[in-house]
């Protein structure tokens, strides 16, 4: 296992360019299910979660083929008997469900793992796929899903925090090809699932209100294959955001979309961090006058987006006073909190609510990454640290963060990949 090591203290200046969006590639990859013809995505990130998906649609009889950005996929002969211990690995995995149900009307998956942010149930998934027509079992780890037809229904895909962004991808997949129409209420927003519309559309598939929280979809016999470029990744635009906002320096983005960014370009504003739109890219650019502390609640798109919270903790560190930041989507987003106070931070848990005292300076230290965006605000904690940090078992940043460390090296981090 890979760890990185980090010599703080130095402003990051120059520009990164932003991959395309991890969160958007995993379903699109899914949605070449649908089709028999050949598919091809341009844009997708090198990650392990990516190649990940690639295995388990290999798995399942398709013909994948990765040429540098590009993914080529033909899924003339598939079936439904994924490898279990691929699709285990990652939630994401999960999204197979409504293209392999659409396709073959069976279908087969492991249950998704928990992991370190919550329990992640599927419940919303199963709860849409059924009233499209599906019949679903638990057997020895694996959801199996069968139908005799799926056909189009007014489904309600609110949960308890509110929509749920892969199950919204399933539902509108499998309608794709129901017979009927499909309306889902209380759809997820998000730019990865317009992204994943704009992909299904060009397919062939009737879809409108994609981004809005009511999306219909008119079920087709068959669709035919697409070439499609995926959107670039905001959550990693946004980590770089802060990254240079943390180590007073000035970053250009290129190809990150401003318009995709609002609830974390506001929040940076409101604490001082100066940015420029520049048509495509953005500028970041920490002013010379001083941070103010800022209060955060995560939210649903467009609201302030739950996989920046850990990042925008580490800027909070940096800015004398109390930020109050509140996880509203996962219940225990909050594993960077105790390896930020290794590093000398203060900062209380009282349940959802994390309370950031701000101001001291941080000091390097051996710390452990965990969930993707945790390990990413551990490595923005050493870059603003004095002295040293060690960020051990950095697969999990591998998941999500396409060469991370050289980026950052480019623009004049000193930062190294080590055998742990
Ligand atoms: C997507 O996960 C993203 N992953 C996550 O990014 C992101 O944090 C999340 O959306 C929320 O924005 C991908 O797109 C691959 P959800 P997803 O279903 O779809 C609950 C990252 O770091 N829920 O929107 O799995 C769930 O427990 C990852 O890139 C149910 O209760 O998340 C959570 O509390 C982390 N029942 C909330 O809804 C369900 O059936 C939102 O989860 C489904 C979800």
């Amino acid at each position: 296992m890979d760890a990185f090591r980090i010599r703080g203290g130095r402003p990051l200046r120059g520009e990164i360019e932003i991959s395309g969006s991890k969160n958007a590639a995993l379903p699109i990859m899914a949605a070449a299910l649908l089709t028999r013809e050949r598919c091809v995505i341009r844009r997708v990130p090198n990650l392990s979660d990516v190649r990940f998906m690639g295995d388990i649609l290999k798995s399942l009889g398709a013909h994948v083929e990765f040429q540098g950005e590009t993914v080529i996929i033909e899924a003339k002969d598939i079936h439904e008997f994924g490898d279990y211990e691929l699709i285990r690995k990652m939630r994401a995995s999960v999204c197979i469900l409504g293209p392999l149900l659409a396709r073959l009307r069976r279908a087969r998956v492991s249950l998704p793992g928990g992991c370190v942010i919550g329990a992640r149930p599927i419940d919303l998934h199963l709860k849409g796929l059924t009233m499209l027509g599906a019949k679903f079992s638990i057997r020895g780890g694996y959801v199996v899903g069968s139908t005799p037809a799926l056909s189009g229904a007014e489904v309600f895909m609110g949960g308890r925090v509110g929509p749920t962004v892969l199950g919204t991808a399933n539902i509108m997949m499998a309608a794709t090809l129901s017979l009927g129409v499909t309306i889902i209420e209380s759809a997820a927003c998000e730019p990865e699932v317009v992204d994943l519309a704009r992909f299904l559309t060009s397919m062939g598939a009737r879809i409108q209100g994609a981004g809005s929280p009511t999306i219909t979809i008119t079920g087709l016999p068959e669709l035919h294959g697409a070439e499609h470029e995926v959107i670039p990744d905001r959550i990693e635009a946004a980590t770089f955001a802060v990254a240079a906002a943390v180590t007073k320096g000035e970053l250009t983005l290129k190809g990150a979309r401003p318009d995709h960014l609002g609830a974390v370009l506001d929040k940076l504003r409101e604490a001082g961090v100066g940015i420029d739109r520049q048509g495509p890219n953005l500028v970041i650019e920490r002013n010379r006058s001083r941070l103010r502390p800022v209060d955060i609640t995560t939210q649903p798109y467009a609201g302030f987006p739950t996989d920046v919270q850990a990042q925008m903790m580490v800027l909070m560190l940096q800015v004398p006073g109390i930020s109050v930041i509140t996880e509203r989507i996962f219940e225990s987003r909050y594993m960077h909190v105790p390896e930020l106070c290794r590093l000398g931070a203060d900062i209380s848990i009282e349940g959802p609510t994390a309370i950031v005292k701000g101001g001291k300076p941080l000091s390097g230290a051996p710390v452990m990454a965990s969930d993707l965006r945790a390990s990413a605000a551990l490595v923005l904690a050493g870059l603003a640290a004095e002295g040293e940090t060690t960020v051990k078992r950095v697969y999990h940043l591998d998941r999500g963060y396409e060469c991370m460390d050289e980026k950052l090296r480019r623009v004049g981090a000193r930062i190294e990949r080590i055998p742990e």
